[in-house]
């Protein structure tokens, strides 16, 4: 079976505030989003990697990336839904497997990454990487202050890569994005088609660099971590 990476890339950054979108940014030699789609592209069972860019965007066709046979460039819609939904556009095979996984996400490990393809192609409707929350949790009540403790087992954070077959995830995004369902992850679109996608414990450190702080600890982790 073959295997394509779907990477939206097409964010502004708000949160980070740089001068350009943090997928451009530069830590441990490169771009975040050419760490990221390095190490997508390095899993033997990857072919391609289809990537979600703004319509716009000066910085990508800057980088060698932008002249990589196994590279796809497509246009990036207004919400990352969007900008996924535009990736698997460029998709002809419905039962090709698509792992979807945020530029903004350039510390993934190859265990993490097989670990997940293992475990997708011996489900019923696909997997995604997680982590289980490890704080306690307190649902607010709107007003700063606590209305409930939330029970902490069987929480889990969402991370990508989301491992799905390419027709059925464009089919459960079409029907969650035409009920205004809230689609903030490919797993969330499955679900509410009924399925229930394999969590697959993933480290931590695969963090979505999001605010400036999280520059320097992205750094740390290619620098010392993925070597
Ligand atoms: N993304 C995208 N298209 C959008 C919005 C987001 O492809 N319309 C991508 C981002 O580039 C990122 C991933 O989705 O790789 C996760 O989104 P997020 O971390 O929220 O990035 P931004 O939206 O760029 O950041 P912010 O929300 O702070 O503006
Ligand atoms: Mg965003």
């Amino acid at each position: 079976d073959k295997m394509i990476a779907v990477v939206p890339a097409a964010g502004v950054g708000s949160r980070m505030a740089a001068d350009r979108p943090k997928q451009y940014l530069h830590i441990a030699g490169k771009t975040i989003l050419e760490h990221t789609i390095d190490r997508l592209l390095q899993h033997p069972m990857i072919d391609r990697v289809v990537v979600a860019i703004g319509e716009q965007d000066p910085y990508f066709p800057t980088l060698p990336l932008a002249e990589n046979p196994r590279v796809t460039r497509v246009d990036g819609g207004a919400e990352r839904a969007d900008s996924v939904f535009s990736g698997l556009a460029a998709i002809d095979d419905p039962d090709a497997w698509v792992l979807v996984h945020d530029a903004a996400r350039p510390c993934l490990r190859q265990q993490d990454l097989q670990k997940l393809i293992d475990e997708a192609l011996a489900s019923e409707c696909g997997a995604i990487l997680a982590a289980p929350v490890r704080d306690t949790m307190k649902r607010g009540n709107g007003r700063q202050a606590i209305a409930v403790t939330v029970e902490r087992s069987d929480l889990w954070h969402a991370l990508t890569p989301q491992m799905f077959r390419a027709g059925q995830l464009k089919q459960a995004l079409e029907k969650a994005l035409a009920d205004g369902a809230v689609v903030t992850d490919e797993a969330s679109a499955l679900e509410h088609c009924g399925m229930s996608p394999k969590l697959v414990t993933g480290r931590a450190d695969n963090l979505k660099v999001t605010q400036p702080e999280d520059l320097a600890i992205a750094e740390f982790y290619l620098q010392h971590l993925l070597k």
